[in-house]
């Protein structure tokens, strides 16, 4: 089996030993979407931490996005159970390639009912504050890795949890340590800001290195091992240029070309991209939005220079829309549902920025309320 993972060993060592040097008891990892997060720590630090003879608990907020308490009742109690870690994580480990092209992995987003956020039963919080300290009262230190943690900035219903978690996570620090994840700057510097939760005051945060040639290098010598075909490096370093340095996109072409029998990156990623719609994503999210989230993405994408609640803005999303303009609490309403749904964060000074700025580009390319 060829082992399609880059190692990200030393990064993973360098989280360890800030734990070990009691530096901190927290530390939260920041990427965009599908840059490689929740592989850096189940392939990366969770077998590091293993050999270190952590306990391991991995909980993703986006495993039962409407009770996320649930999901991590339910990881800490496997984590206590002593089951193998292995066995434990390997379903969030197999990659499918159509959900990976979404950014999901297999068991990620299923939901408990279709009901809409709860407020964690305080038998699930009793209950985590319970199998927290049980392992704390272990002899090993435990690491407990908590994915998409920005999840839970995004409902009043579970400020409960980050309060419990918040307790908790002080009063365990030298004997459990937390590994937060996030794919929104926004949600993360909510979290962060809030004065009623410094426990993300006292984590650091790291941003995820971007991948670079290595770890193109890398994919091209597994690519010659299942093909017996050596591809072009420099060729395909543009083409990961191209791909904005995604490893979930540039993964997948490859393992389209093997199946396609091509042995030539540039060729690959040309026909590629006619045949798999790389931007479906982004496609769909942008039918859900309402036409003046649309608009105001526009605005936002293109020239900013004529501000976003002055008199030209509103007339511009006006046109746009179809009307005369567009009144400022439209367009607040506007920006509050684009943060809501991660798409956008304040960069400071009434400054809104694309969470994802691969998305922003294509959100500038297509102008699709134009034609669409
Ligand atoms: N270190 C790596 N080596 C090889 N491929 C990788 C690596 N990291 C990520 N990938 C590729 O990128 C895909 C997405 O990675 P991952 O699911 O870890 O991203 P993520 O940041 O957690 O995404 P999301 O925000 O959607 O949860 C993987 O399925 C894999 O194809
Ligand atoms: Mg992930």
């Amino acid at each position: 089996m060829i082992d399609w993972h880059f190692d990200r060993g030393d990064l993973a060592k360098h989280f360890l030993s800030a734990f070990e040097t009691g530096i901190t008891g927290s530390l939260t990892l920041f990427a965009p979407r599908r840059m490689g997060k929740s592989e850096f720590l189940l392939l990366d630090l969770a077998p590091l931490a293993h050999q270190k003879k952590y306990n391991i608990c991995y909980c993703s907020f986006w495993q039962l996005k409407d009770n996320p308490a649930k999901a991590l009742r339910h990881a800490l109690e496997e984590a206590l159970e002593n089951q193998d870690w292995r066995q434990r994580l390997s379903g969030y480990i197999t990659p499918s390639t159509t959900l990976e092209l979404k950014g999901e992995l297999p068991g990620m987003t299923v939901a408990l009912k279709k009901s809409g956020p709860e407020r964690p039963t305080e038998d699930d919080l009793l209950a985590i504050i319970d199998l927290i300290r049980q392992l704390s009262r272990k002899r090993r230190p435990s690491l407990l890795l908590l994915d998409e943690v920005q999840h839970l900035s995004t409902r009043p219903e579970f400020e409960s949890l980050v309060a419990t978690l918040r307790t908790e996570f002080e009063t365990h620090r030298k004997k459990v340590h937390v590994v937060f994840t996030g794919s929104s700057r926004d949600g993360l510097m909510r979290m962060f800001r809030d004065r009623k939760a410094p426990m993300f005051h006292a984590s650091q945060q790291i941003d995820l290195p971007e991948l670079g040639s290595d770890f193109v290098a890398y994919m091209l010598q597994c690519f010659e091992q299942a093909s017996k075909v050596r591809l072009s490096l420099a060729a395909a370093v543009r083409v990961f240029a191209d791909l904005q340095k995604g490893p979930a996109l540039f993964h997948h072409l490859l393992k389209f070309m093997l199946i396609q029998g091509i042995s030539d990156i540039s060729k690959g990623y040309e026909v590629f991209s006619q045949v798999i719609d790389i931007e479906e994503d982004y496609e769909s999210v942008w039918r859900e939005l309402l036409p003046v989230d649309q608009a105001v993405l526009q605005l936002l994408a293109g020239n900013l220079s004529i501000g976003l609640y002055t008199e030209a803005a509103r007339h511009w999303l006006g046109e746009k829309l179809g009307v005369d303009e567009v009144s400022v609490p439209r367009i607040q309403n506007a920006i509050d549902r684009l943060r809501d749904e991660q798409l956008i964060y304040s960069a400071g000074h009434s400054r809104w920025a694309f969470e994802d700025t691969a998305f922003r580009e294509w959100v500038s390319d297509h102008s699709p309320a134009d034609g669409k």
